[in-house]
């Protein structure tokens, strides 16, 4: 098998999802921002991390409160996604413009978004600064989601969310199982 090599190395691990961070105070002044550069660092504590430039309007929000919610979309939430990537807080009121309701978090101050099926509320740890972007790294403290996608014995079903993966710019819809943790080393009956 042949394999062709980018003349320079980028950013090419995906898919990965793309998820809309609220920051800010509820009730106060609040924001949202897309990211892409997100993802789990450790299970215990729980722990994730964005990667935020220093010149979007969101940074000093995260910087100052030391705190925001991952709003993980759903698949009619994409149009919002990619707005509120596109547009800055600086400028308009990203809630009242892609029609999305800020709702109080449990655990910390940023707002949440009522709309979104999960909601992951994370207080800074650490912020490196790597180049382009500065990582904060973050615990996450309280996660909720919208009580329509547990069953009558309470367990979630996170495929029912219909959430949004991103790959290499696009947009794309998760398609079928093709598997379950462990499937490959589980003994046939
Ligand atoms: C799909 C997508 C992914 C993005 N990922 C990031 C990211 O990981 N980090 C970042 O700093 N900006 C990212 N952006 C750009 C910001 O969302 C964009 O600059 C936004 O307008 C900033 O909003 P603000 O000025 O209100 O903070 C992304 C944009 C899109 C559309």
């Amino acid at each position: 098998m042949s394999k062709f090599e980018f003349s320079k190395p980028g950013n090419f691990l995906y898919p990965l999802p793309a998820v809309i961070v609220t920051c800010g105070k509820t009730g106060g002044e609040m924001n949202m921002i897309t990211i892409a550069w997100t993802g789990t660092v450790c299970s215990d504590p729980p722990m994730v991390y964005i990667s935020v430039r220093k010149e979007r309007y969101s940074y000093h929000m995260l910087k100052e409160t030391g705190e925001f919610v991952i709003n993980l979309p759903s698949e009619d939430m994409t149009y919002a996604l990619d707005k509120a990537g596109c547009t800055t807080g600086a400028k308009i009121d990203k809630f009242k413009e892609l029609k999305l309701t800020p709702a109080k978090s449990f655990k910390v101050s940023a707002p949440a978004i009522a709309e979104a099926p999960v909601c992951i509320e994370c207080k800074v740890k650490q912020i490196l600064e790597l180049g382009t972007h500065d990582m904060f790294l973050a615990e996450v403290v309280s996660v909720s989601v919208e009580d329509k996608f547990l069953d009558e014995k309470g367990v979630f079903h996170m495929d029912r969310c219909n959430l949004v993966a991103y790959e290499h710019g696009a947009y794309r819809k998760l398609s079928d199982t093709l598997g379950k943790f462990g499937y490959s080393v589980r003994k046939k009956k």
